[in-house]
C-alpha cells in the first residue's frame, strides 16, 4: 500500500511517502516569513502553503521515485492547527484524491506525533506512555492500542513549546523559541535562577506554564535587560531546565501511576536535546524513547504513516471529512 501524507497545520507545508509502513520520502519546507513577525501570521501561512504545496508534492513523490498513478491513497492533516492553514492542505489533498479516485483520509495531527514513534521504532509495542509536548499541546496519555488512548494529565494553560516561544520573545531571541532558547543555553549555568516549576510537590499529573512565563518576565524586569544580555546563556538554560525538568518529573510520576514500563516523547519540544538527557537521566525505572529530530517537529511522514495504519485497520474517514482547528484526541474512557 502506497500512501501520500500531506501536512499544513502551522508554518511547515510537508509530504511524504509512506509503503508498508516505510517511509520513502519526507519534504518538509518551513515557512521561514513569520520570524520577520516573531510568531505565526495565520493568513500568510495560509497563503505560503498554497504557494508550496504542488512543488513539495512533486517533490515527494519523485524522491519517492513513483507517480501519482501508483498512490493508493492520500492522508491530510485535519486538525489541530490553523483554519486557513488546514483548508490549503485538505483542499489540495480532497482534490487529488478525487482526481486519482482514490480515498482521502482526514488525521489527527497530534496522534500522529503520538505514532511518529513507531516510525523510529517499529517494534515498539503497547501499551506505551506518550509526553506530547508541541506549540500548543502538553499531555501525557496511556496508549493502549490504535484508537484507545487514555489521557493521564496534560496542561492546565499555556503549552510547553508556547512557553518557550513566550520566554524567547521576552528574552528578545528568534522565533521559534525552542530552538533559539536551546541554542543560547549552549555553556549556560541552568542552576544560576531557580524559575518556578508549577506542581512539582503535587502527585498529580499536571502542568501550567503560565506562572513561568510570567516570572521570567518580572526576572528580566527586575534585573534590567543590560544585565540580562550579559547573563543571557545562564538565563536561557536555567528557563529551558525548568520547563524540561517538570515535564519528565511529571512523566515520571505517570510511569508510577501506572507501571508502565515504556515511555516515548513526541512533538516539537522532543526535539529539545536537553530534555532527552533530563529522561534519560530521570526515567531509570523505564525505557524511554524519542522519534528522530525530523520526525519530532511538523512532518508528512507521520501524517502518511498514520494513515496507511488507519486504512490497514479499516478505519476510513468519510470523503466528505471537514477541518478541525481545535480537535482532540479522544480520551477513550
Ligand atoms: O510539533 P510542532 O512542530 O508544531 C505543533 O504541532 O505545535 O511543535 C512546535 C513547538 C514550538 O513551540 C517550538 O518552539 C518547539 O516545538 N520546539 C522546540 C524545539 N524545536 C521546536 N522546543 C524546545 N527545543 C527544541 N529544540
Ligand atoms: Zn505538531
Amino acid at each position: 500500500m502506497t500512501i501520500l501524507g500531506i501536512e499544513t497545520s502551522c508554518d511547515e507545508t510537508a509530504a511524504a511517502v509512506c509503503r508498508n509502513g516505510e517511509i520513502l520520502s519526507s519534504i518538509v519546507s518551513s515557512q521561514e516569513i513569520h520570524s520577520e513577525y516573531g510568531g505565526v501570521v495565520p493568513e500568510v501561512a495560509a497563503r505560503e502553503h498554497e504557494s508550496w504545496l504542488t512543488k513539495v508534492v512533486e517533490k515527494a513523490l519523485s524522491n519517492a521515485k513513483i507517480s501519482m498513478q501508483d498512490l493508493d491513497s492520500i492522508s491530510v492533516t485535519r486538525g489541530p492547527g490553523l483554519m486557513g492553514a488546514l483548508l490549503t492542505g485538505a483542499c489540495f489533498a480532497k482534490g487529488l484524491a478525487q482526481g486519482l479516485r482514490i480515498p482521502c483520509i482526514g488525521i489527527n495531527h497530534l496522534e500522529a506525533h503520538i505514532f511518529s514513534n513507531f516510525i523510529s521504532f517499529p517494534e515498539l509495542k503497547y501499551p506505551f506512555l506518550c509526553l506530547l509536548v508541541s506549540g500548543g499541546h502538553t499531555q501525557i496519555w496511556h496508549v493502549l492500542e490504535l484508537r484507545k488512548y487514555k489521557l493521564l494529565g496534560e496542561t492546565r494553560d499555556d503549552a510547553s513549546g508556547e512557553a518557550f516561544d513566550k520566554g524567547a520573545r521576552i528574552l528578545g531571541l528568534g522565533y521559534p523559541g525552542g530552538p533559539s532558547i536551546e541554542k543560547m543555553s549552549e555553556g549556560g549555568d541552568e542552576n544560576a535562577i531557580s524559575f518556578p516549576q508549577a506542581f512539582a510537590d503535587s502527585d498529580r499529573v499536571e502542568y501550567s506554564f503560565s506562572g513561568l512565563k510570567t516570572s521570567l518576565l518580572s526576572y528580566v524586569q527586575e534585573t534590567g535587560r543590560d544585565k540580562v544580555e550579559k547573563q543571557i546563556r545562564d538565563v536561557s538554560a536555567s528557563y529551558q531546565y525548568s520547563i524540561n525538568k517538570i515535564l519528565i518529573s511529571k512523566l515520571v510520576k505517570a510511569v508510577e501511576l501506572t507501571g508502565v514500563n515504556t515511555a516515548v516523547i513526541a512533538g516539537g519540544v522532543a526535539a529539545n536535546k536537553r530534555l532527552r538527557e533530563l529522561a534519560n537521566e530521570m526515567m531509570t525505572e523505564c525505557e524511554v524513547l524519542y522519534p528522530e529530530l525530523s520526525l519530532c517537529t511538523d512532518n508528512g511522514a507521520m501524517i502518511a504513516y498514520l494513515g496507511e495504519l488507519y486504512l490497514k485497520n479499516g478505519f476510513v474517514t468519510t470523503p466528505h471529512f471537514t477541518i478541525i482547528p481545535n480537535l482532540k484526541v479522544v480520551d477513550s474512557d
